[in-house]
Formats: structure tokens, sequence, C-alpha cells
């Protein structure tokens, strides 16, 4: 009876809506169920409106990989859940091409990693995951939850004018997220049984001037594993330099997401339909008026539509309907498909749309543009003896994998459920980097036992292969660089754009922007290798002896650093094109209450509507965003 009710429950909860589909209507659409899309939907329907949630992916609460929080690697292999969107770092192919990550197509969704592609493959780029399904890109990310820094809002509010944004006024969002949200750090206890681990760790404290006597060092491992990095009492937080835990979006060792609050607010009975296996291809407008009003979308139900996703290859053709929105339209498909649904709408750059022959409803040159993301790096040694925190990990859901029993055996206790109950990285070293512009934090340089060298077809298996890597990976926070961009590739609203960063040099170069963002990294990968060091003051652990592999030791001085920084460096906080900005700024896309310039009843709200990337992390704030959303919405304008 249980495990019926457990298997049946969310079928129930979210099979599609059965009125007839060209007949919908609703006060509010939602398109997109991610980070953005989902905690505004609930919040509306909540407040007793009609809410149409529509998500391109399905429920996937039920699969073990977005469960799990140690497969977050797999998950984003999972052809229930994933997108290949391929990206472009550098345009210039031959430049591209010297990142070893770069990426050949020899067969749909059969890809050549490297140089030496066999003849007739297709360059491809830089593999750049996305999730379709209910929580869009929540069910399979890393789980690091890290606040927003205050200046992150303050700079929105002095940009706009609007005094909403101060930091003081967001953190009322805040808690209204940790109403349906929980927030864990992994239990020290499972860091500490490793001492190969603990001695890593407590080197890299070293590093940064605060490592424990040796004697010591378990007990003061233990006790840095209690700073947290969003200190809401520590005054300075922005700013306090450190090691830090690395707190993980869990709820007793399951990852947990806004998936929980749409699903939840489904069972409690508040009006939202939830259409899965939906995909938005038009926003349609009334232009009768003088300003052109959006009236609703044009959708296709149907599984696996999207051809970044390899079920696409036996999809079975969509089905067309349509559902209008009586208030308003809320896009939350995240940075790379709200401003292709925008022009792919007709609300976009004139000169492209024109291009494509799209009517234009709307000329608005900054969709699309200013897209941000960090930039991250790793340094992996490799030992002679395994890290025991992996023993038995197979990391694949066979049932020969240990981990996953020990993980299901034990739901309660956070300490008895071993390596799957973290994401793997076991502690962070929060620099402020020479470089800054501010005194915010700006590197976290992240320690765990793994292979991690960004992605590409494959990245999960690379990172656990053997279980002797260790990595500090560090992530560049407040980067300069706002010159990528996201543009249509065609009209089919299933092909997915054309996304060109412009890395470094050939992006924002403004003040040497370039330069300073890539000193931090070299600098970042420095204090790395005084940890690295600093291991061997910590012998009495036991930990056996490693070697260097990448960068590799003979990867020596600022030149050379710095060039592989440029050649290897890669992101996953894709954001800010259709970002919030000044009134009289052309390339804005939103006001500072999301809606769209231009146009009526459109707003947006995902990681999109940033003017510049915020915080460290970027799932926090869009969950903040989302709830200031619905705020704005309910309790109309200021
Ligand atoms: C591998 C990886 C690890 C990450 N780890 C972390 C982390 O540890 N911490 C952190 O803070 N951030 C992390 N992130 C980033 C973070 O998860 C995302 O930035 C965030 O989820 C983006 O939210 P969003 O709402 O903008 O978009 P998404 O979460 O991507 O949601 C968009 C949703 O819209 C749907 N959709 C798109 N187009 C359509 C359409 N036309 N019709 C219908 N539906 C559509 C998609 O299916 C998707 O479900 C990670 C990202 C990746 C790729
Ligand atoms: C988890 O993802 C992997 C691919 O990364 C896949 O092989 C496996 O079948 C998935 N597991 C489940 C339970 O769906
Ligand atoms: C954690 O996930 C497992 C597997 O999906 C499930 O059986 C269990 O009920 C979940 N526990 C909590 C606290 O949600
Ligand atoms: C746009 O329309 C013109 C004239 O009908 C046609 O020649 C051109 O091929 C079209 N372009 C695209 C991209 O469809
Ligand atoms: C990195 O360390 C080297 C050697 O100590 C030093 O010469 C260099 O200036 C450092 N680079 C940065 C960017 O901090």
């Amino acid at each position: 009876m249980k495990l019926f009710y457990l298997l049946t429950l969310p079928l129930l909860l979210l099979s599609p809506v059965i009125t007839a589909a060209n007949n919908l209507e609703y006060e509010y659409i939602v398109v997109g169920s991610g980070a953005g899309g989902g905690p505004v939907a609930c919040r509306l329907a909540r407040n007793g409106h009609r809410t149409l949630l529509i998500e391109a992916g399905n429920d996937q609460s039920d699969n073990l990989n977005t469960t799990v929080p140690g497969y977050e690697g797999i998950v984003t292999e999972d052809p229930a859940v994933r997108w290949d969107i391929f990206v472009n770092h550098y345009e210039d192919q031959t430049r591209a091409q010297r990142d070893p990550k770069y990426t050949w197509e020899t067969a749909p969704f059969e890809y050549h990693v490297g140089p030496n592609p066999p003849k007739g493959a297709k360059p491809r780029g830089i593999l750049y995951p996305r999730a379709q399904s209910l929580g869009g890109c929540t069910t399979h990310n890393a789980l690091i939850w890290i606040t927003a820094h205050d200046s992150d809002w303050d700079n929105i509010a002095s940009l706009t004018g609007d005094t909403s944004w101060t930091h003081d006024n967001m953190g009322q969002y805040l808690q209204k997220v940790n109403e349906w949200l929980h927030v864990e750090p992994t239990d020290p206890t499972i860091l500490v049984s490793d001492q190969q681990l603990t001695q890593h760790c407590v080197a890299g404290a070293a590093a940064l001037g605060e490592g424990p006597e040796p004697v010591n060092a378990v007990r003061g491992f233990a006790n840095l594993l209690a700073n947290d990095p969003n200190s809401q009492i520590n005054p300075a937080r922005d700013s306090t330099q450190g090691f830090f835990q690395v707190p993980l979006t869990m709820t007793a060792g399951n990852r947990s997401s806004v998936t929980d609050f749409i699903r939840s607010t489904v069972a409690e009975g508040f009006p939202l339909d939830v259409r899965t296996n939906s995909f938005v291809t038009k926003i349609t407008f009334d232009q009768s008026g003088a300003i052109p009003k959006a009236t609703g979308v044009e959708f296709q139900d149907g599984e696996y539509l999207y051809r970044a996703s390899p079920r696409s290859l036996n999809s079975r053709p969509g089905k067309p309907g349509s559902a209008e929105a009586t208030k308003e339209l809320i896009i939350s498909a995240g940075a790379y498909n709200t401003p292709q649904l925008l022009k792919l709408s007709g609300v976009g750059p004139k000169r492209e749309l024109e291009k494509f022959n799209i009517s234009v409803v709307k000329d608005l040159p900054g969709v699309g543009t200013n897209l941000m993301d960090r930039y991250e790096i790793p340094v992996n040694v490799r030992h002679n003896k395994d890290f025991s925190i992996l023993d038995g990990c197979t990391f694949d859901g066979k049932p020969h994998d240990e981990c996953l029993k020990k993980w299901e055996n034990n739901p309660y206790v956070l300490s008895q459920r071993g390596a799957y109950a973290t994401n793997g990285l076991a502690a962070t070293l929060a620099v402020t980097s020479k470089y800054a512009s501010s005194s915010n934090i700006d590197m976290f340089i992240f320690g765990g036992p793994g292979n991690f060298q960004g992605y590409f077809p494959g990245w999960a298996e690379q990172v656990t292969a053997d279980h002797s890597h260790f990595s500090w990976y560090t992530l560049k926070a407040h980067t300069r660089n706002h010159a990528g961009t996201v543009e249509l590739q065609s009209t089919d609203p299933f092909d997915q754009p054309k996304i060109n960063f412009n890395y470094f040099d050939t992006g924002t170069t403004v003040g040497g922007a370039d330069d300073l963002d890539a000193d931090s990294i070299v600098q970042a990968i420095n204090i790395s290798r005084n940890a690295l060091s600093e291991y061997y003051n910590y012998d009495i652990l036991g930990g056996s002896p490693f070697v260097e592999e990448s960068p590799g030791q003979e990867v020596a001085g600022d030149v050379e650093l710095k060039q592989y920084v440029k050649d290897v460096a890669w992101g996953h906080h894709a954001s800010c094109t259709a970002p919030i900005g000044a009134t009289n700024d052309p390339l804005a896309v939103l006001d500072s209450e999301f809606r769209v310039h231009g146009v009526q009843n459109l707003r947006v709200v995902d990681a999109s509507v940033f003017p510049e990337i915020p915080g460290v992390f970027i799932m926090a704030p869009i969950y903040v965003v989302s709830e200031k959303a619905a705020d704005v919405i309910l309790n109309g304008l200021r």
C-alpha cells in the first residue's frame, strides 16, 4: 500500500491537465519550472490565482539520480533529464580547440572529445549541461547554496532607483525561500572519517594561515567545518576570508529543491496546473493597441521535443496547443531559452529578427546580449592511495554500488549515510583576490576527492573513474566579462541557439578587465599549490604522496598559467541575458519590476534578469529574485 502510494502520487499530481488543449485560460502563465519559474508560480497559486506552469521536461523526483546528492555528476548525463547544449568560449575555432574539452559530434549524440577528431566529425564546442525537468537545473546541479552579496542587490537599486532592491529589503525574500527550502552542510563525521581527505583540508586552511596544529588536525578540521559562508550574524560576511563548510540544498541527505515546493503546492490544492512535457514555441501578442500586449503562449505537448535532448531522436511530433493569460505571462526558461523564446516571438534586436523574417513586435536590442558567467579552473593531483570515503562507491546506481546501499539504508541519520550524502566537495577556501574590484570574496577554492576538469561528454565518469584523485578547484566570482551573446540559429523553436561567451581578451577588456580576471585565477592556482605543499606538514595523518596532473608542475610562471587559464577555464552560471537596467539604458530589457520594456503583461524571472552576475553562486539569488517577483506581482506597484 505504502509503495503504491509513493509510486503513484507524483503521477496523480502532475498528470497533464485535462482541459482541451486549445481552450486554456489562466490568470498567470509561467514558462519554465526551474529556480526562476518555480517559486513565483507557487506563490501566485498559493495566493489564489489560477496559474499554469508549463515545463518542457517531466517530474523526475522518483529518479534516484536527482535525489542522491552524490549522483550530481551522473544526473547531468541522464538522458531523462539532460540537454546537451554546446557553447563557444571563443568564436575563433582554432583558439577554441586549444581546450582539451572541445567536442566533436561523430553521429547524433555521439562525441569525440579533444584534438584529432575522426574524419567528418562535426565541431560542436564546449558542452554546457542543462536540465529539462520539473525544477529545471535545480534537479541536476551541485546543490551548493551560497547567498548573494549585499552589493549585488544594492547595485540594482542604484542602477534603477528602485529602493526595494536594497539588501536590507531583499532579506525578507531569502526568509521566504527558507520557508520551503532546506539547507544543510555535509555532516562533518562523514568527512573526518577519511584522514587523507582531512589532511588536504587542514593543509588548505594552513595555506590561509588557519591551519590547526598537526596533532590536533582532526578536531581542528571538524571545528573549521562549523564556519558557515552564509553567516547571517557576521556583519562582514561578504568580505570574510577563510576556510568554510559547503552548505547544500539537502534534507537529511536527500537533494531538496523547488520541485518539492511545486509538488506540495499542487498537493495542497492550490490552483496550480503543472503542464509537463510541454514546450512553449511562441508568446502571442495582441497588437491592436499602441503597445503590444502579451496574451498567452503557443506550445507543443510531447516528450523530449527540444533537440538538445538525446531522446529527441526518437520523440514523436508534438501536439500543438495554446493557452491564454488574462493577467500576465512570466518567462522563466533560463539564460539561453528565455532570449531564444523572446526573439522567436518578435521581441529582440530588430536586425537579427529581420534576418530570420520574424515580424518585429518590439525592437529590444539588449535581448540575448550581456551573457555573463564565472570562470573556473582546477588543480588536480593523483595519490598512491585511494580516499577511503569513496570505498565501495561506483557512482552508477547499480546493485553493486555499496555507497548507494549505505545511503538508502540510513534514511534518517545524516552522519550514517556516507559519501552520497554530500556533493563531494569537502570544504572551500574563500578569498578576496589581489585583483578584485571590491572587498567582496571573489574566489571560492573547493577541495574534494575527484578528478574534476570541467564539463565535456563523459565528465562525470572521469571525476570518479578512480578514487585516488584530489582537486582544489577554483570558481572566480564577480567576473567582469559582459560580452557573451545568445543568438538565433534558426526559426525552429526546437533548435538550440548560438551561444558565444567571448572569453577574456575577446570580451570585455575595458580597464584591463580580462587581465584582472585571469590574474585572479592564477593567484587561486598559486593558493591551491600552497595548500598542496602544506599537505606534507600534516603527514601525521598518514595520507599518501601525490603528483600534480593538471595543470602539471611544468606549467609554472604567470605567463604560462595565464595561457592555461584562458585555454581551459569554464563556467556553469550562465546569466544576465535579459537584464534589468536603467530606464534610459537602450540595452536594458527589463524594468526593476521584471517587466519587458515596450510590451504589456510580460515579465522575465530567471537567471537572465541580472545586470551583473550575482554573488559566488547563482541558484540562491535566483530563488530570492523569484520570491521578489511574486511579491511585486501580488502587491502591485511600488
Ligand atoms: C552542472 C551544473 C551544476 C550547477 N551547480 C550549481 C550549484 O551547485 N549551485 C548553484 O547555485 N548553481 C548551480 N548551477 C546553476 C543553477 O542550477 C542554474 O543557474 C539555475 O537553475 C538556473 O535557473 P533558471 O530558472 O534560470 O533556469 P533553469 O533552472 O534551467 O530552468 C529553466 C526551465 O525552463 C524549461 N524550459 C526552457 N525552455 C522552455 C520552453 N520553451 N517551454 C517550456 N519549458 C522550457 C527547462 O526545461 C527548465 O526546466 C549549476 C548548473 C549546472 C549546469
Ligand atoms: C542515471 O543516469 C545514468 C546516466 O548518467 C543512467 O545510465 C542511469 O540509468 C540513470 N539512473 C536512473 C535510475 O534512471
Ligand atoms: C529521500 O529519498 C528517498 C529515495 O527517493 C525516499 O525514499 C525518502 O523518503 C526521502 N527522504 C526524505 C526525507 O525526503
Ligand atoms: C526571408 O524572406 C525572404 C523573402 O521572402 C527569403 O528570400 C529569405 O530566404 C527568407 N530568409 C529566411 C532566413 O527565412
Ligand atoms: C604566483 O606565484 C608565483 C610564485 O610564487 C609569483 O611569482 C606570481 O606573481 C604569483 N601570481 C599571482 C597572479 O599571484
